[in-house]
């Protein structure tokens, strides 16, 4: 077993982490004032190669492995949360899940402008009442011979106004339950697409978050992903590397805001001397560090699975239950140290915090993950 990263893995970590520092820090705490949308960030992160990290070079992408696209996840997650969100969806749901799942006109058509971050893809999963029951799905694409006639409403999308494209799962035949579900390419320019209302979040205020509305889209044939039926299947498949993603997320904004205590705790002073000196405040350090290097490893594994060509799925949900706890727990104790500076925007750890709870929700809540990784368990 070897536990060190190859000099091509650091490279990638430390190129990622330049960027952060250089071009995500200097306006985040206003982007998330304003509910601004990183666009111009998005784009430098496009020409770095961030936004189709793991797709093959013939259309576009970087062709690096999923080791990579953690580590640089949990870079820019550091730094800006909103922004990771969209590299995030847009590398392992939907690239990922073209590249992996689509016929070669799909991956040729769209592949080239979605790696390369010139467009943006989104997820369309959720529906006002379908979250966590994914299968419940009320949106429908009936057959219409040449092609499906898609209608109904998708909620929480991720980079929902700044995606030219979706990737759309609907119900095709209700009758066959999750077997009826298919996966569809959308283009948001497409007649009877429309955008809906913005999301004012506790969190991740940078990420554009829209409910989606379809009426009466013609879908071409072409555009379905994968056999009739495989809608939900591929959801889930898709879902199980999008949580490796997320997971990476968390990591960073953990560690993220471990950085910052340290930092903060080496200048503060309190009672005659900097407060690192107080066991109080060495001990919730030592905690989050320990934490946070059994998160990464968590990640790291799920990451290494993948490239192994491995099954990943209880991996990746692990990594997303606990790596999400520890962001949640990490961020609570930074704003801790940092006392009354950490509840103002100023010093980031506030927004830090909020940033964290959503990384126990989307792309499969905590109890999600448990009923994955219990399932597998009873299984055997
Ligand atoms: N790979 C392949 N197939 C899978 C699978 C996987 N990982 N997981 C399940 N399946 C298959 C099952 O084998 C089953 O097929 P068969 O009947 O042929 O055996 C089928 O899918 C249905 O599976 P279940 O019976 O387990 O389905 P369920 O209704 O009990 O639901 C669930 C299981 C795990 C709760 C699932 O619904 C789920 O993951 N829900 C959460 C959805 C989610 O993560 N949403 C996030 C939205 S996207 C988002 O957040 C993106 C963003 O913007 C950031």
């Amino acid at each position: 077993m070897l536990f060190e990263l190859s000099e091509e893995h650091q490279m990638i970590r430390q190129a990622a982490r330049d960027f952060a520092q250089q071009e995500l820090l200097p306006g985040v705490i206003e982007r998330d004032n304003k509910q601004e949308f990183p666009a111009a960030q998005i784009a430098q992160m496009g020409e770095l190669g961030l936004m189709g990290m793991m797709v093959s070079p013939q259309y576009g992408g970087g062709g690096m492995d999923t080791v990579s696209y953690v580590l640089a996840m949990e870079e820019i997650s550091k730094v800006d949360a909103s922004a990771s969100v969209c590299m995030s969806v847009n590398n392992s749901l939907v690239c990922w899940g073209l590249e992996s799942f689509g016929s070669e006109e799909l991956k040729q058509l769209y592949l080239p402008a979605l790696a390369s971050g010139q467009k943006i893809g989104a997820f369309c999963l959720s529906e006002p009442e379908a979250g966590s029951d994914a299968t419940s799905q009320r949106t429908t694409a009936l057959d219409q011979g040449d092609h499906y006639l898609l209608n109904g409403t998708k909620n929480w999308i991720t980079n929902g106004n700044s995606a030219s494209y979706y990737i759309v799962i609907a119900q095709t035949d209700v009758a066959k339950g999750h077997k009826g579900i298919n996966a569809f390419l959308v283009e948001k320019a497409w007649p009877g697409v429309q955008v809906g209302k913005k999301e004012d979040k506790m969190g991740i205020r940078g990420s554009d978050t829209h409910s989606i509305m379809f009426t009466d889209v013609k879908v071409p044939k072409t555009h379905r992903i994968g056999e009739d039926g495989f809608g939900f299947k591929f959801a889930m498949k898709v879902l199980s590397g999008g949580r490796i993603g997320i997971a990476a997320q968390a990591l960073g904004i953990a560690s993220g805001a471990m950085e910052l205590s340290i930092k903060y705790a080496k200048e503060r002073k309190a009672f005659g001397t900097e407060i690192m000196n107080h066991q109080a405040i060495q001990f919730k350090l030592a905690d989050m560090a320990t934490e946070i290097e059994a998160a990464r490893l968590l990640c790291l594994k799920a990451a290494w699975l993948k490239d192994q060509h491995l099954n990943y799925d209880i991996a990746s949900a692990q990594a997303k239950l606990f790596a999400s706890t520890v962001a949640m727990k990490v961020t609570t104790e930074a704003v801790q140290v940092h006392g009354g500076y950490g509840y103002v925007k100023e010093y980031h750890v506030e927004r830090m915090m909020r940033d964290a709870k959503i990384t126990q929700i989307y792309e499969g809540t905590s109890e999600v993950q448990r009923i994955v990784i219990s399932r597998d368990l009873i299984r055997g």
